[in-house]
């Protein structure tokens, strides 16, 4: 029975970092979503072992991420939006969709292809057992940031 290592100076979070939770709890729950900073809703989730975080809604209408499902694509995980199934990598949040090769061809063979980042992402990082999320401030516009406006932050509190 040894005693655990004091802490390090490596074990405090990162700064403008936000507290989600404790990473059991996260683990347990599978999906947690949190308002950070007083402005963006979040949605942290478990999945083989990786915690993942993202906008809440959508990009593509503002549908609830938290109840989608996670599959693989093309090797690539992807959460499927509830509402019109469209596939997120969980990684980049990168809107995945299925192209056809060539229209006239018999059968129709189709391949994925990416619409580039459309979901944003945001940065966790574990620190003695508890989650942080640092927000991805990146100025470049994504197009799941139309559904963090007020408007609809009042409308995710209805539901
Ligand atoms: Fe997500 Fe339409 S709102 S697919």
């Amino acid at each position: 029975s040894s005693s655990p290592p004091p802490p390090s100076s490596s074990s405090s979070p990162p700064p403008a970092s936000h507290f989600i939770g404790k990473k059991e709890d996260i683990v347990k729950a599978g999906r947690v979503t949190k308002m950070v900073n007083g402005c963006r809703d979040i949605l942290v989730l478990h999945h083989q072992g990786q915690l993942h975080a993202m906008d809440t809604r959508c990009y593509h209408s503002g549908g609830a991420l938290q109840y989608g499902d996670i599959e693989e694509f093309n090797g690539r995980l992807c959460i499927v939006c509830p509402w019109h199934k469209y596939k997120i990598t969980l990684a980049e949040g990168e809107g995945l969709y299925q192209a056809v090769d060539d229209p006239t061809a018999k059968p129709l063979r189709t391949h994925w292809r990416s619409k580039g980042v459309k979901q944003r992402i945001h940065k966790l990082t574990e620190v003695n057992g508890n989650v942080y999320a640092t927000l991805n401030d990146s100025s470049e516009a994504i197009e799941s940031d139309v559904y963090q406006t007020e408007r609809y932050r009042t409308d995710l509190l209805k539901t």
